[in-house]
């Protein structure tokens, strides 16, 4: 096992620290900047199914439905497609409306996931077009769909999913600019400069873990805290969704993710000098927005931790700790973005003892209900 974990004292930092390579894996023969173009054969061949769809549903569970919520930003901004995001549970129980001229994209890291593979057939059944996002070659879910894009993570053991989770919004990247092309959605420029970061991103991902040391010496101030709140907007927002099931999974302390807005519907009830706040604050749309949520955190005490573009200053002055990152597209920082909050909880979870790799109560994949 020692040699299995490549010199890493877990499973999950040494996935952590593939995901330059493995993003580069996803996207390899299927991303050609140079001529501005996405090949991806599952979607070459039933391209018309997409840009036809009057709606795309996206079903699945846990990480791999974060990474679907990503996907509905990005597929609607860029291909103007209207998507919805359901939990596998749920969509497979409430008598869903399909139609024929739906098309249905279906995550998962394992494809055994039974509640997944359950609303695939429910919904073949119903005669939509069922597209998967697999990791695993060969497995149920990639059997069960009529087409698909493989992630080329390699093996996850972690139970905690890290790089499942950033080649799965690799994938769905690639998807969303292709239909937006396909569509004639996007402005070329934007479009390319897409492509171009997109490419960029495995060492944009690496210069990310180099906050590794600062990132550990913010998990020993916060190990104990009892509660912990993740806040994002836009692309950000579904990351601080995963940053915060990421921290509950491995160092079973509370956590919640929320949209930086609602904070003030709720959460901000929870706020004093107690309360650490991980807000996502990258200097982009939503920017000055953030800002004032991140005074609204600090006007309560509550003790903030700002992931920021490199060389922010605003933020710096408001912030108790900031956490630096390479900026990309909007869209795609939300990769970027991730990787400090999986440094955050695994430091977090080890210095608490835990069990990184297989939390209590956790299975790497669910395979009954
Ligand atoms: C389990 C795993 C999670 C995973 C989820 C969905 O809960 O512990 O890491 O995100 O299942 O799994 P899938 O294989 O369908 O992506």
């Amino acid at each position: 096992e020692q040699i299995e974990k490549g010199g890493y004292d877990h499973f999950m930092l040494k996935e952590i620290y593939e995901q330059p390579q493995v993003i580069r894996d996803t996207f390899r023969g299927r991303l050609l900047s140079d001529q501005g173009l996405i090949k991806m054969a599952g979607i070459e061949d039933n391209l018309n199914k997409f840009t036809n769809a009057k709606r795309i549903i996206i079903v699945a569970c846990g990480t791999s439905w974060h990474a679907a919520q990503v996907a509905e930003y990005m597929i609607e901004e860029f291909a103007r497609i209207p998507v919805e995001v359901e939990y596998a549970s749920e969509f497979r129980y409430r008598n869903p409306i399909i139609n024929a001229d739906d098309v249905v994209i279906a995550i998962s890291q394992s494809g055994e996931t039974a509640d997944t593979l359950a609303a695939i057939k429910l919904a073949k059944e119903k005669g939509a077009f069922v597209f998967g996002v697999c990791n695993v070659v060969g497995s149920s879910i990639s059997r069960e769909t009529h087409a698909g894009a493989y992630t080329h993570a390699g093996p996850e053991i972690g139970v905690a999913s890290t790089k499942a989770f950033t080649t799965q919004i690799t994938v769905l990247a690639l998807i969303a600019l292709r239909l937006a092309k396909a569509k004639g959605t996007m402005s070329q420029s934007d479009y390319l400069r897409n492509l171009i970061e997109l490419e960029l991103i495995p060492e944009k991902v690496q210069e990310a873990l180099l906050e590794n040391d600062r990132i550990l010496e913010i998990a020993h101030i916060y190990k104990d805290a009892p509660n912990c709140l993740f806040l994002g907007r836009g692309f950000n927002f579904p990351v601080a969704l995963e940053g915060a099931l990421k921290l509950k999974e491995i160092s079973y302390i509370h956590a919640e993710g929320y949209p930086a807005a609602e904070m003030k519907h709720g959460p901000i009830a929870l706020i004093d000098e107690n309360m650490p706040v991980i807000v996502i604050a990258p200097q982009q749309n939503h920017y000055d927005k953030v800002v004032s949520n991140i005074q609204e955190i600090k006007a309560r005490s509550g003790k903030i931790i700002a992931l920021v573009s490199k060389g922010d200053e605003q933020v710096k002055n408001l912030a108790d700790h900031i956490i630096e990152m390479p900026n990309s597209t909007e869209a795609l920082t939300s990769i970027i973005a991730t990787i400090p909050l999986q440094l955050l909880s695994y430091h977090v979870a080890v210095l608490r003892g835990t069990n990184v790799d297989q939390p209590r109560n956790l299975a790497k994949s669910v395979t009954v209900e």
